[in-house]
């Protein structure tokens, strides 16, 4: 019998969490349009983040932003790196530890320009006890149900998984329906 624990690790899923149009763009807005716009006429190195077409472009394995791996993403890294680096943006200053979360959170979501819908999934509630049918618990917050699963979110990294309700002993199972109608 495998160990629960590997389904959640190989189990994830790519889920929306943040909003791009209400979370995203005005940290880009602020710390990058004033170089990097088509509002600001100013496209150094070739970046344009206020257009979304040419953003898509950004978005993907071998661009500057990888969905679901904000560790390989670019963009977050020239947030990141010492202030002192000459790559660093915005140029020689920081930005909010607040604002770089936001960005790492989006993008470990999956880095969507969708902003619509998003804002309507309910807010990720504290970490409650799951109990499996093989009697193991874990500690994660519920987020939603999906078709035959219950999306649950890893306290340690955030990362959002599925798992299925039918896994669940009953008294999770009833958990996660009066959470899902709580919202
Ligand atoms: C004050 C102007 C300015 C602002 C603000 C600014 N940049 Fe830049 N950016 C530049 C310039 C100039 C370059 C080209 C630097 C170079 O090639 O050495 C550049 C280059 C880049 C590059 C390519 C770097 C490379 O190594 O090729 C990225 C990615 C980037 N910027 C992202 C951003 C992001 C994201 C923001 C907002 C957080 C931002 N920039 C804000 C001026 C700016």
């Amino acid at each position: 019998m495998k160990p629960v624990l590997l389904f959640f690790v190989f189990g994830s899923t790519a889920a929306l969490a943040i909003d791009f149009k209400k979370d995203i763009r005005p940290i880009l807005k602020e710390n990058c349009y004033e170089c990097h716009s088509k509002e600001s006429g100013k496209e150094k190195a070739g970046y344009i983040f206020d257009d979304v077409e040419t953003l898509k472009l950004d978005i993907q394995p071998k661009g500057i932003i990888v969905p679901n791996q904000p560790e390989e993403s670019y963009l977050l890294e020239v947030m990141t790196m010492d202030v002192s680096e000459k790559a660093h943006m915005p140029p020689k200053e920081a930005m909010s530890a607040k604002d770089i979360g936001k960005i790492r959170e989006w993008i470990a979501a999956g880095a969507s320009l969708e902003g619509e819908g998003a804002a309507t999934l309910p807010a990720p509630a504290g970490p409650l006890d799951w109990t499996n049918t093989e009697g193991r618990t874990i500690k994660a917050g519920f987020v939603r149900l999906e078709g035959e699963n219950v999306v649950l979110k890893m306290p340690a990294n955030g990362q959002e998984i599925p798992y299925p309700l039918a896994k669940l002993n009953a008294a999770s199972q009833a958990q996660a329906k009066a959470a899902a109608e709580g919202k």
